[in-house]
């Protein structure tokens, strides 16, 4: 779970740094085109997308809740914006190696095939059309609680991808103890409240999934949730040397962060700086220029469910990262560019 979210913050902060520059020349309107470098190609016999269900769906998949950064194969300059969404990227980790699907339309290697219902299905609950789970590197236990609206959006969205023929190895000696089935999403929409808007919005963005320690059977320990523990210290060559350990981020006034205020929140979601002026380090940093693009309102809302949070006193050992420097020891030579904290 862990390298889990560090991959998808390496790629998706590339893919959307480079996106979402092109996005604010253009004028700061949203653009039509799914992608930065693609524009969408319906297929002949699907009726006419709704343009403002497909730009909700393109916010989803990239800004809030990532897709792109997984689903995104890296090539020797980083992300390769070629094949955007069209899967390969890989992962060896504890378990094996995980390699994401190709999700664009196309009909042999991607999923150009398959109807809407089965494609909202395995986002919310890991289940195929021919009824195997994927692994849950795939988010769709946090994806569950994607509304029925929301799920249709990110469909359509993903209708509008050009086809991308890349075919993708499967996964290499995975072993991955066997996931409970999920229940039945309740796809409602969250109710008109902010904090419980910004709950629903933060469960996509997998704050959790980082401000949670595991356990020694390295499954989240939900009794701290949100108290942070989680540690790194593998670092694309060149982004920095050090661990960083994720914070308390319950409103506990010693340990956590009871004493920010919401500003202070919304402001180090959307530039990086924390309350004493100082950036946060990766790979949460990774994030920033992805979340500089989230809309106002849902940030606002974020930062309130972040300040509901009850209380849990729990101190975690300092980050002791320290950025740029030479590649730490036992880094593979990529040679992807480095990650470093957005610019502007
Ligand atoms: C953290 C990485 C990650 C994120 C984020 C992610 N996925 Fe996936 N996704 C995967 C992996 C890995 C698989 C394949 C799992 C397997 O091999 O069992 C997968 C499988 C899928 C599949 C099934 C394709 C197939 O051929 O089996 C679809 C569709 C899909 N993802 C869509 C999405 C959408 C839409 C989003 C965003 C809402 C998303 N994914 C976010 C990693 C991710
Ligand atoms: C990919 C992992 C990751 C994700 C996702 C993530 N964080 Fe973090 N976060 C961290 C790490 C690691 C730190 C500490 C970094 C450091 O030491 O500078 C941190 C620090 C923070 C801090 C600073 C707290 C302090 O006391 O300095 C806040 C606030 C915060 N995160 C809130 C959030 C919220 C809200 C979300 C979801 C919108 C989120 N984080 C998602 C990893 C993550």
């Amino acid at each position: 779970m862990r390298s889990r979210v560090f991959v998808l913050v390496v790629v998706s902060a590339a893919v959307l740094a480079a996106g979402c520059k092109k996005k604010k020349k253009a004028g700061g309107e949203p653009s039509a085109s799914p992608t930065a470098s693609a524009t969408p190609e319906p297929t002949p016999s699907a009726p006419a997308p709704d343009p403002a269900l497909v730009e909700r769906g393109k916010y989803l998949a990239t800004v809030v809740a990532g897709c792109v950064g997984c689903h995104t194969p890296m090539g020797p300059q980083g992300p390769d914006m070629a094949k955007m969404f069209a899967g390969g990227m890989e992962f060896p980790e504890k378990w094996g190696t995980w390699r994401s699907p190709n999700i664009t339309q196309d009909k042999k290697t991607g999923i150009g095939d398959w109807s809407d219902e089965a494609i909202a299905t395995v986002i919310r609950e890991g289940k195929r059309p021919d009824g195997s789970m994927v692994i849950p590197m795939m988010p769709y236990m946090r994806y569950n609680a994607m509304s029925d609206d929301d799920v249709k959006a990110v469909v359509a969205f993903l209708r509008t991808l050009p086809a991308i023929e890349n075919s993708v190895a499967g996964n290499k000696d995975l072993e991955m103890p066997p996931m409970p089935p999920m229940p039945k999403p309740a796809g409602t929409a969250p109710a008109a409240d902010p904090v419980e808007q910004g709950k629903y919005i933060a469960n996509l963005m997998l704050c959790a999934d980082c401000h949670t320690p595991m356990t020694p059977e390295m499954m989240p320990d939900m009794k701290n949730e949100w108290a942070g523990g989680m540690e790194w210290d593998m670092w694309p060559p060149g982004m920095g040397t050090g661990k960083t350990v994720s914070a308390n981020i319950t409103s506990d006034k010693k340990t956590g962060i009871g004493e920010w205020s919401e500003a202070d929140i919304v402001t180090v979601l959307t530039t990086g700086k924390k309350k004493d002026g100082t950036m946060v380090g990766p790979p949460m940093v990774i994030f920033v220029p992805l979340w500089s693009q989230l809309e106002p309102d849902d940030v606002a809302n974020v930062a309130k469910f972040i300040k509901s949070i009850p209380p849990i006193e729990r101190k975690n050992p300092k980050s002791t990262f320290k950025p740029g420097g030479p590649p730490p020891p036992g880094t593979p030579p990529t040679g992807d560019p480095p990650v470093g904290p957005p610019k502007g």
